[in-house]
């Protein structure tokens, strides 16, 4: 339970379905974490889970939309004021959306979808990867998904946007791997989530895949136990 003792993460979206199982997991093997958020409505929820358990003591929550770089910038700064440091980054935000063909989808709808699923991801290893490259270490890891990876009818944007996520996790692992920063990304399936199952209630949700095993591909790979792999996407799909 160990496995990120006195490392300090920035979970970007860790007040989210996934973020919440990811910032358990890494307070369970001894992180400190930064966990940005930008509806207080997920606040309670995330309080509930984690505080009610370890305490706020190694949290630093904040609110933060991550699409604007002077805000990510203040919160970056904080971070580092407050826990000294920052090793990991794992850049959880995104969401979907889809049901229009291409012809159908208009521009705004294209470029929201880049601007929730990559824009964040962008700035803030921008904005951290300087600290990491200073300290000669790090760990980063982002969300594809499996659709964007193989692309689907009806839902380019949204795959589109996944899908860069893939050839920008490749890109950013060469240009730092010489400063031992390594970078991944992980491609779910269907995530057995609430906001899922209500959308989606007559599916198998035993197949789907859980959090909490997300959580615990995303500890290791921001661990040290993993020395040599970077620029890869690890499918985490379930049986789905
Ligand atoms: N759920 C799935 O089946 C599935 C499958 C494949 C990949 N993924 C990917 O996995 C990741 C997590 O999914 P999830 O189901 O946990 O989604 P989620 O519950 O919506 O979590 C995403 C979090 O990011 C936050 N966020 C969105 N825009 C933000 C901004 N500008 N600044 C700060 N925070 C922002 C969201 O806040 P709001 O609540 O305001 O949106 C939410 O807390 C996403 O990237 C998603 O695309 C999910």
């Amino acid at each position: 339970m160990d496995l990120l003792k006195n490392r300090v993460a920035v979970i970007t979206g860790g007040t989210g379905a996934l973020g919440r199982a990811v910032s358990e997991r890494f307070l369970e093997e001894g992180a400190r974490i930064a966990v940005p958020w930008i509806v207080e409505a997920e606040v309670p929820l995330f309080n509930n889970r984690i505080g009610s358990r370890f305490g706020m003591s190694s949290v630093f929550l904040s609110k933060v939309n991550l699409g604007e770089e002077e805000q990510i910038a203040r919160f970056v700064d904080e971070t580092v004021r407050q826990m000294s440091r920052i090793d990991i980054l794992v850049n959880l935000v995104g969401g979907f959306w889809g049901g229009k063909t291409i012809a159908e989808t208009t521009l705004a709808e294209w470029q929201a979808m880049f601007d929730l699923n990559l824009k964040p991801t962008f700035l803030c290893c921008r904005a951290i990867v300087p600290i990491m490259q200073k300290n000669k270490y790090g760990r980063i890891v982002s969300v594809s998904s499996r659709t964007g990876l193989t692309g689907a009818g009806e839902f380019a944007a949204y795959a589109v946007a996944k899908g860069a996520i893939k050839t920008f996790t490749a890109s950013l692992a060469e240009e730092v791997l010489a400063d031992n920063i390594l970078v991944n990304a992980i491609a779910p399936s269907t995530i057995d989530t609430e906001a899922n199952r209500k959308s989606m209630p007559n599916a198998k949700h035993e197949n789907w895949v859980k959090p909490e095993d997300i959580a615990r591909t995303i500890a290791y790979l921001c661990s040290e136990q993993n020395q040599v792999t970077s620029g890869a996407v690890i499918p985490v799909y379930g049986r789905a």
